[in-house]
């Protein structure tokens, strides 16, 4: 599936947002090497503490389902804004657990103005691993 379609399915994601206290909506979608894609949004809590972005969304949902990061293809997320936003840290703290290393993650806009392509290498350098339980 192309960046583009991956895109589309993240877009659809981003209308089932619950964002009533930030008015800003999130919008995840992975693709999985069987070509099934999962989707995410982020779901606010008025006590906001408890609030999930789109990324994990998509990502627990994939979880519980039982695929894994071996099962995972690509990600693709999207917001309203200018450029295209990037992961919270926390996000990219459960990416780098939930998603292999050199998984492609995919930034754009609504707007369709602004892509880009990086992975988990490059947003969390001298990230915290597993093995650092040891
Ligand atoms: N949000 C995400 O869904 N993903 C991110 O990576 C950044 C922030 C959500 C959380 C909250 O519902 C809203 O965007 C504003 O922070």
């Amino acid at each position: 599936m192309t960046n583009e379609k991956l895109i589309q399915k993240a877009r659809q994601a981003l209308e089932n947002a619950y964002a009533p206290y930030s008015n800003f909506k999130v919008g995840a979608a992975l693709l999985l090497k069987n070509g099934e894609v999962i989707i995410g949004a982020n779901v606010e809590n008025c006590a906001y503490g408890p609030t999930n972005c789109a990324e994990r969304s998509a990502l627990f949902a994939a979880y519980s389902q039982g695929f894994r990061k071996k099962d995972i293809t690509k990600i693709a997320v999207i917001t309203d804004t200018p450029i295209a936003a990037s992961p919270c840290g926390t996000c990219r703290q459960v990416m780098s657990e939930l998603l292999e290393l050199d998984c492609p993650i995919v930034l754009a806009n609504l707007a369709n103005t602004d892509t880009k392509i990086s992975d988990i290498k490059e947003l969390l350098p001298y990230l915290f691993v597993p093995e650092n339980l040891d």
